[in-house]
Parts: structure tokens; C-alpha cells; sequence
């Protein structure tokens, strides 16, 4: 989720590093820092700043003036996830006496565990994160070698992590690890550059080597060594790079929407990692911040949104209905503001908002404050606005989300409320039989997400067949209401086709009077509650002429019958088919909107964050 870049080598590692974090700061970072090594001093030299890297740079100008070459040191761009986005909480994060720095890309699940440890055990924290833990743990570790102490506290360490560590106890080499979140090293002359992401590095050579879930790698200026998980030397072969660095900014993708669509499956994962408990049959989100007690008294949840997180909102309401037997309502966060909502004592007021800044939302918040309210949020941007002010709510985790379409954050934000629903049902009257079965659901639920993505080439030939429309109607009753609405609204703003999306039993009350040959109809039909009468409504539409694409459950091919185009999604319960349809939608309105030379990540009119009323 963040940037790392470090480099040994004969150069001065601080122009190198910086210039690799501008590399790398296009994925919108809130906070930035770099350690180096400092042969005049021999000390660690660490400049950290909230902001971009610009921010950075004056901070350099003014505390690391010119005319010393540092030759070593690590860099880090941050996208936070524990703890706020401030110069404190900023990475490199240093051991208690200094003699260690290490920039952290990731989650450490159980780092609260291992703070209490470290804490009993005489060290101290200056930051909030759950990086940090790493720094002292290393230094508790260190017996004189720097390989042996980084791998003894990352076999401590239960998440994902990417890292660089160096050491003014070894001011000539550079140690690095990766578990789920990437890191890549530039092999070059007389020098090595390592980074999260091979934008920092194409600059210096093309050969590559990526490291493995396990790997542990420890360069000087002139070698590296890579050890295997089971800590064994092991010979990466190298890669030959040759994208164009605005390819690779996107990862190999044409735009960031789509690297993001095909983010889902880690997203979600990140989400989940920590959370699913599943001898209980429940979930734990730290952050509500309510006790059990608390959540068993809420008789009635009120959801304030926008645009597709109001959509997301929407399928929240069925979950705490149907899971927690919870009267759930939701209002447009506009609507809400304005209309003397009313707040009843054990009313609970939930925000969804993907940048945490949406000016509706942030007013409907405060409203929901002032008559008294206890308000959650569901944000993915740490120590955005409306997170900070409800003081209580949980992190998406998904990563920066560039692309002004939502993508990933959707499908995070249903994944989460699950989660939320899962845990007021389990106060109530859920059983605990059938909250291992959501849980279990839940942990499959990357997978299961791989498996719409799968199916891009077919969704893709698809949209080849319809993307000269000029409108389009999407359909679906129940779960797939919310998810006919988010497909028309990702439809309309990426490709400017006018995409309505309607409860499918509202076709015949007037819509269908625009059906006819130019009005595709994109019916959710899958097999869950309502699929039948939802054919009905595919047939009343062809009997006007009208093309068809369903999107139905995968093997249950009587569907064939009553559309011209079909879109498998795989069997999968009721409350996770949202997420399923809503990716296919996201797929076949970028390559619509692809086909139609649009300009999908920044679409015209459009903001990714709305802070205006
Ligand atoms: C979604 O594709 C749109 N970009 C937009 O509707 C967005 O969902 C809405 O503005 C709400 O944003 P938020 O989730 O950051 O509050
Ligand atoms: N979890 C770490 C933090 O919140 C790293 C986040 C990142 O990947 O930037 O500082």
C-alpha cells in the first residue's frame, strides 16, 4: 500500500530515495520520511514530515544541508492504517536507542500483543503505529548480526509486511523481507536499489529480482544475499524490464481503475486479515469501540451516504435486517442534514464514506452528533475528517483508491459491514452455528472474488457488443436492488451513457415504456430470492425488442432462454452476491467505457472526493 525505496551504494542515497518516492507518490500518501546513514556523525540521520513529498524535500533543505554523502538509507511514502497520518506516526520508524531504522509496508495483526511485551520489557513508543513494534524487536533481537536479529523478529510478527532495515551497527548493508506486500530489488554496478514497486527502480537498471513471501535479503553496494523462508541461501533469477514508466505507475495496468478492480481480492483480505473469529462465530472490529452490551441495546441503525457508498449502505440494510433482526434505515447524507432527523436514544447512526471527507456525510454526521447519537463510520482513508470526528468506526484497509470510480472500496465496505451486521447479530439472536458459516464465507471471499475476475475476457466481449448504446437499464430485486443502482451509476460516469438502474418490479410501473431495440437491459439474475421473478421481467423486456445481458448464477443455463449475452458469476450465498455482481459491473462498464475512449480514471465533471455540498 505504500512506498518503500532504499539503496546502498556509492551515490548519495538521499537524492535517490527522494526521487524514488516522487516515483511512487502518484498512489496519494499522506505522510513521508527517510533514515541515512551519516559517515561523517555515524548516526542515523531521519527526516519525517505529514504531507507529500515535497513536503519532505523542504524538510531536507533546512535539517540535512548539502555536502555530505550518505551512501545508505531507506525511504517510505505512507498510506495509514494504524494510526493517525502525522510527522510522529511517519516512517522510518528507529529502535529505543536509534542503533536501528525500518520503513514498514503492511498490517501487523498482532502488534498490540507484542507492544505490551516490549513495553513490560523497559522499551518505549513515540507513535501510535503498528509499525514500530519491529524496530524494538529487532534491537531486542540483535546478537551482532543484523540478518539473524531482522529474521528472528519477523518469525514474531503475524500480518503482511514489506521491509527495509538499516543499521548505523552496519552502515554498509541493507536488509529487506517481504510477506504479502511486494518488494523488488534493482540489481545494478557497485550499488543496489530496493523498492515496493518497480517505478523507483526502472531509472537505475531493467534487471529486477522480485523476492517471495519468506524471503529475506541482505545487500551491500556490491552484493546481495537472499535467504528462503526455510533460511536457506537461495538464486533469484532477474527479470528484464521494459514497460514505460507510466505503465508501470498502474502496474502493467491501462488505468488505475482497473488495477484497482483487480485489487479486490487483497483488498478484501486486508479487511478481513484480523478480524474473522471464527470458533466464536463472529467478528471483532476494534475500532467501534462498543462493548457487546452497548451493541445488544441498539434497536434501530441509521446509515448516512453518497453515491456508491450509499449504494453499499443500501445492502447494509438488508444485512443488519436480515442477520441481526435490526430495523436499518437509509438516508442520503443531503437528505439526512436537512430534515430534522429523528434520533431515538438507542437509535445507532453509521457513515460510510470511502475518503472520509465527503461534505454531506461530514454534515449529516454532525447532525447525528448534536441530537445525541452514538455515530460509527466506515472510512478508507485513516484520519480522514469523519473518522477523526465520530471518533469510532472501522478502516476499509483497501489501500489508496486513485481512480475517481469506486471500485475496491465498495466491495471493502460491504465486506466490513458483514462484519458489523455478524457481530450485532451474534448480541441478538444469531447463532453461533450460523455465525462460523458467515465467517467461513467471509475467509473465502478473496477467492471467490479472483473468480468473477476470471471472467474479464468473457465480460470483456460483452461490452465489445454494446458499447455504441446510448442508454442502458439495469435491474434486480432484493440484495441485487443496490447492486442494479451501483451498476448503472459505475456505467454512467466512466462512459456517459445514461444507465438508470431500477427495482426491477418497478419496470412495468412506467420505465418500460422506454425498452425497445436501442435500451439494453442488464438484468441481476442470479440464483438467490427473487431470481425467477426477476426472468419474468428479462422476458417482458425482449418481448419489447429490447438486447438482454443477465448476469446469473454459472451452470443454471435455463437463464440462456431469456437474454441475448450472459455474464457467469460462480454460486455464492445471497449476502456476498452484491460483491460478485458489482465486480462484473465494474469490469463491463470500464470496457464499455475503454471502448469508448473515455477517460475512465478522471472522468469529466467528476471528483473523487466531494467537499462541497
Ligand atoms: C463513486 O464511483 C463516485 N465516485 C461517488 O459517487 C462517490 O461514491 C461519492 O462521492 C461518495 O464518496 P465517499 O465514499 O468518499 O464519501
Ligand atoms: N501499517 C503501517 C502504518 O500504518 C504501514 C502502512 C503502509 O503500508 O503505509 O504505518
Amino acid at each position: 500500500m505504500c512506498g518503500i525505496v532504499g539503496y546502498v551504494g556509492n551515490n548519495n542515497a538521499q537524492k535517490v530515495i527522494v526521487s524514488g518516492l516522487h516515483r511512487l507518490e502518484y498512489r496519494g500518501y499522506d505522510s513521508a520520511g527517510l533514515s541515512l546513514w551519516n559517515p561523517d556523525t555515524g548516526e542515523l540521520d531521519t527526516v519525517k514530515t505529514s504531507g507529500k513529498i515535497g513536503e519532505l524535500e523542504s524538510c531536507l533543505e533546512h535539517e540535512l544541508p548539502p555536502g555530505t554523502t550518505r551512501p545508505i538509507g531507506i525511504g517510505h511514502t505512507r498510506w495509514a492504517t494504524h494510526g493517525a497520518p502525522n510527522q510522529v506516526n511517519a516512517h522510518p520508524h528507529l529502535s529505543q536507542t536509534g542503533d536501528f531504522s525500518i520503513v514498514h509496508n503492511g498490517i501487523i495483526e498482532n502488534y498490540s500483543a507484542l507492544k505490551s511485551r516490549l513495553l513490560a520489557n523497559g522499551f518505549s513508543f513515540t507513535s501510535d503505529t503498528d509499525s514500530e513494534v519491529l524496530a524494538h524487536l529487532i534491537e531486542q533481537c540483535y546478537d551482532g548480526d543484523l540478518t539473524r536479529a531482522v529474521t528472528a523478529a519477523l518469525e514474531q510478527i503475524e500480518g503482511t509486511y514489506g521491509i527495509c532495515v538499516i543499521s548505523k551497527l552496519h552502515p554498509d548493508k541493507i536488509i529487506a523481507a517481504r510477506q504479502g506486500s511486494p518488494i523488488a530489488v534493482g540489481i545494478c554496478h557497485n550499488e543496489t536499489v530496493i523498492a515496493s514497486d518497480i517505478s523507483a527502480i526502472v531509472q537505475h537498471t531493467d534487471r529486477v529480482v522480485f523476492l517471495n513471501d519468506g524471503d529475506i535479503l541482505t545487500a551491500t553496494a556490491d552484493d546481495t544475499e537472499i535467504l528462503s523462508h526455510k533460511n536457506v541461501p537461495i538464486a533469484r533469477e532477474a527479470t528484464l524490464i521494459d514497460w514505460d514508466i507510466g505503465q508501470i505507475e498502474k502496474g502493467g495496468f491501462d488505468h488505475f481503475m482497473l488495477k484497482e478492480i483487480h485489487e479486490q481480492p487483497s483488498a478484501i483480505a486486508n479487511a478481513t486479515r484480523g478480524r474473522l473469529l471464527l470458533k466464536e462465530g463472529t467478528a471483532k472490529l476494534d475500532g467501534m469501540k462498543m462493548t457487546s452490551r452497548e451493541i445488544s441495546r441498539v434497536d434501530r441503525i441509521l446509515i448516512v451516504a453518497c453515491g456508491t457508498s450509499l449504494y453499499a449502505a443500501m445492502i447494509g440494510k438488508y444485512l443488519f435486517e436480515d442477520y441481526a433482526d435490526i430495523p436499518t434505515e437509509v438516508q442520503q447524507a443531503a437528505e439526512f442534514r436537512y430534515r430534522n432527523p429523528i434520533i431515538e436514544p438507542n437509535t445507532c447512526v453509521l457513515a460510510i464514506s470511502q475518503s472520509g471527507e465527503t461534505a454531506d456525510t461530514l454534515a449529516a454526521v454532525r447532525e447525528a452528533m448534536r441530537k445525541g447519537a452514538e455515530v460509527l463510520s466506515i472510512c478508507n482513508v485513516v484520519g480522514s475528517t469523519i473518522a477523526r470526528e465520530t471518533g469510532r468506526g472501522v478502516y476499509l484497509h483497501a489501500g489508496p483508491e486513485i481512480g475517481v470510480a469506486s471500485t475496491k472500496a465498495i466491495s471493502c465496505q460491504i465486506t466490513i459491514l458483514t462484519m458489523m451486521a455478524l457481530i450485532f447479530g451474534r448480541t441478538h439472536r444469531l447463532s453461533m452455528q450460523k455465525g462460523r458459516e458467515i465467517v467461513d464465507y467471509l475467509s473465502q471471499l478473496p477467492k471467490l472474488a479472483q473468480k468473477v475476475l476470471d471472467q474479464e475476457t468473457a465480460i470483456q466481449a460483452v461490452a465489445d457488443k454494446y458499447a455504441s448504446y446510448e442508454n442502458a437499464f439495469f435491474i434486480g430485486r432484493g440484495y441485487m436492488y443496490p447492486a442494479a443502482l451501483e451498476g448503472a451509476l459505475k456505467l454512467k460516469e466512466i462512459s456517459y451513457i445514461h444507465a438508470e438502474g431500477y427495482h426491477a418490479a418497478e419496470l412495468k410501473h412506467g420505465p418500460i415504456a422506454l425498452l425497445n431495440g436501442d435500451v439494453p437491459l442488464i438484468g441481476l439474475a442470479l440464483n438467490i430470492p427473487g431470481r425467477n421473478k426477476t426472468c419474468s421481467n428479462l422476458q417482458e423486456a425482449r418481448a419489447r425488442n429490447t438486447p438482454v445481458i443477465a448476469i446469473a448464477t454459472e451452470g443454471h443455463r435455463d437463464i440462456e432462454k431469456h437474454c441475448d449475452d450472459i455474464i457467469q458469476i460462480p454460486e455464492c450465498p445471497e449476502f456476498l452476491a452484491p460483491i460478485c455482481v458489482i465486480i462484473a459491473e465494474q469490469l463491463l462498464s470500464y470496457y464499455i467505457a475503454k471502448l469508448r475512449g473515455c477517460e475512465i480514471d478522471q472522468p469529466r465533471n467528476l471528483a473523487k472526493s466531494v467537499t462541497v455540498e
